[in-house]
């Protein structure tokens, strides 16, 4: 259901294919996926039911494998192979690439498969069966994300009704321990209700998703939950003290918001604070980007959607760990009122910035955000933003950049996103670059050389955050928002990017 609000159309909570476990193919099954390894020289199929076997011998005079190998499938991961139905259901072969697959490779091929699937639908949505061998409730959850995310498509900004193509998956996993596999289904739906929920907010353009829009769909998706939300608005940011995100918002029409999530279970011990950057359209402002750099723009908030979204699924997991959560929203925008190259801004807490460019916004809006979070007292602070054009120049579109107060901390994270599927690189915060942000008008400057940009941003932020307070970033720029063509789970646009690291990093952390 769409929530409308006056001409607003607003995010709905997703409503994803219903997706169970079975212990073979359901009866009225139109697509069956089954995967394909190469296991030393020789591909095999994996999780294809025995009778197909002897009824593609009996259709097509050869087995399935030569069958499926002749029609293009391949061991090679992200490849898929479409059959002809065999025994009343269509075959898509994905590929599971060398040896032992592992949840990410499941977690990809289902979402590929999944989204093979969907190109076969014509007038009625089809029931998809995926049979890739997921026993194991790690390979069950990755298959079940994988799917619902691969389902996943942008929702259309029209009054028409939209009809599914996926009427329903079921996950054949001839499970052992019943117990895991159900935890595993329903773990696994509620991260990828949170991921599409991040895209969702990502792919929904700034003229609709603003910071008061963005600030009441944050608070539309917490109800019902035990998340305590507090927002503040541009009077009170103003008379708070919020300089860094009053001056970025200063130039556009649609006022600040700060949103603040906590989600603190009782006799949790750990404390978790999480700060996105929510700049919902961001054109440079008086520094302004050329057309081609702009166009994407919207996604700038991917770091708050990805922190709100995230906290949401800790909170619906009912992980023992407490979380408080900021989302700093601004649109940065030239205008008569916009701040400006060289202004000098006091920010919450007192600390002054030389503004180096107006197109540097993220880290001044995160920067309040930050000093304000040191109040709550956390235990680690984490943030995650789409802040700089140069972690993507070094690390592409697909890795988050990952920057530290101390090694350990950066392991934190990088044992997170390894367990969630997501690639994180670590980048250092060298004191030579820190020192580049010295400013002879104020504390300090938000940018310094071009070179070394994404370092740069990470040692601004830190300075923000209690000095004894362990501290990372995550530098989304890259990943956040898929322009090229789908692969695996991710379609195109938002990708949600993030959520998965931070519930597992909660996980990890909780007691
Ligand atoms: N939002 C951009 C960074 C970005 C670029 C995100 C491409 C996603 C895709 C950010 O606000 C920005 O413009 N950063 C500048 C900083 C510079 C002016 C110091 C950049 O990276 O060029
Ligand atoms: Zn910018
Ligand atoms: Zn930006």
């Amino acid at each position: 259901m769409t929530t409308i609000y006056a001409e607003r159309i607003l995010v709905p909570i997703p409503v994803m294919p219903a997706i169970t476990l079975a212990q073979t193919a359901p009866e009225n099954t139109d697509v069956l996926v089954i995967g394909i390894a190469s296991n030393g020289d020789a591909p095999i199929l994996v999780g294809a039911p025995v009778e197909l076997d002897a009824a593609a011998n009996a259709m097509f005079g050869t087995s399935l494998l030569d069958l499926a190998l002749s029609l293009g499938a391949d061991a090679k991961i992200h490849t898929t192979a479409v059959l002809p139905a065999i025994k009343g259901s269509r075959i898509v072969v994905v590929g599971l690439g060398e040896g032992d697959a592992d949840p990410e490779v499941i977690r990809q091929a289902a979402g590929a498969a999944v989204r093979a699937a969907q190109g076969l639908a014509k007038d009625a949505a089809l029931h998809v069966a995926l049979s890739l061998e997921t026993t194991d409730p790690e390979l069950l959850q990755g298959a079940v994300e994988g799917a619902l995310l691969g389902a996943h498509t942008m929702i259309k900004v029209t009054q028409k009704a939209a009809a599914a193509k996926i009427a329903d998956l079921a996950i054949i996993c001839n499970c052992e321990t019943t117990d895991a596999c159900a935890t595993a289904l329903k773990d696994g739906e509620i991260v990828a209700r949170n991921v599409i929920v991040a895209r969702d907010w990502v792919n929904m353009p700034a003229n609709l998703l603003y910071p008061e829009t963005f600030a009441k769909e944050a608070q539309s998706v917490a109800a019902n939950l035990p998340i305590t939300v507090e927002m503040l608005d541009d009077t009170q940011l103003e008379a708070q003290g919020y300089g860094g995100i009053m001056a970025v918002g200063k130039g556009s029409a649609r006022k600040p918001r700060l949103v603040r999530f906590a989600y603190a279970p009782a006799g949790a011990a750990f404390h978790l604070a999480i700060i996105g950057k929510g700049i919902t359209f961001d054109s440079g402002g008086l520094d302004i980007k050329p057309a081609d750099g702009m166009y994407t723009m919207k996604c700038d908030m991917g770091g708050a959607a990805a922190a709100l979204a995230a906290t949401r699924a800790i909170a619906e997991l009912g992980l023992n760990i407490k979380v408080t959560t900021y989302a700093a929203m601004a649109e940065n925008m030239p205008s008569g009122e916009a701040y400006r190259p060289s202004d000098v801004l006091t920010m919450y807490g007192g600390k002054t910035v030389e503004n180096a460019n107006t197109d540097a916004e993220g880290r001044l809006v995160m920067g309040d955000a930050l000093a304000r979070a040191n109040e709550d007292e956390p235990d680690l602070v984490v943030d995650i933003a789409t802040l700089t054009g140069a972690c993507m120049v070094a690390l592409g579109e697909r890795i988050t950049g990952l920057m530290a107060s101390d090694d350990q901390t950066a392991d934190l994270l990088l044992d997170a996103a390894e367990a969630a599927g997501e690639e994180l690189w670590q980048l250092p915060i060298p004191q030579a670059i820190r020192d580049g942000l010295s400013s002879k008008i104020a504390d300090i400057k938000s940018s310094g050389s071009r070179l070394g940009g994404a370092m740069a941003a990470a040692a601004f932020l830190q300075s923000f955050v209690a000095e004894e307070t362990p501290y990372a970033h995550l530098d989304i720029a890259g990943p956040a928002f898929n322009t090229e063509s789908p692969f695996g789970y991710v379609g195109l646009g938002g990708s949600g990017v993030g959520v998965r690291t931070l519930v597992s990093l909660a996980r990890s952390l909780q007691h």
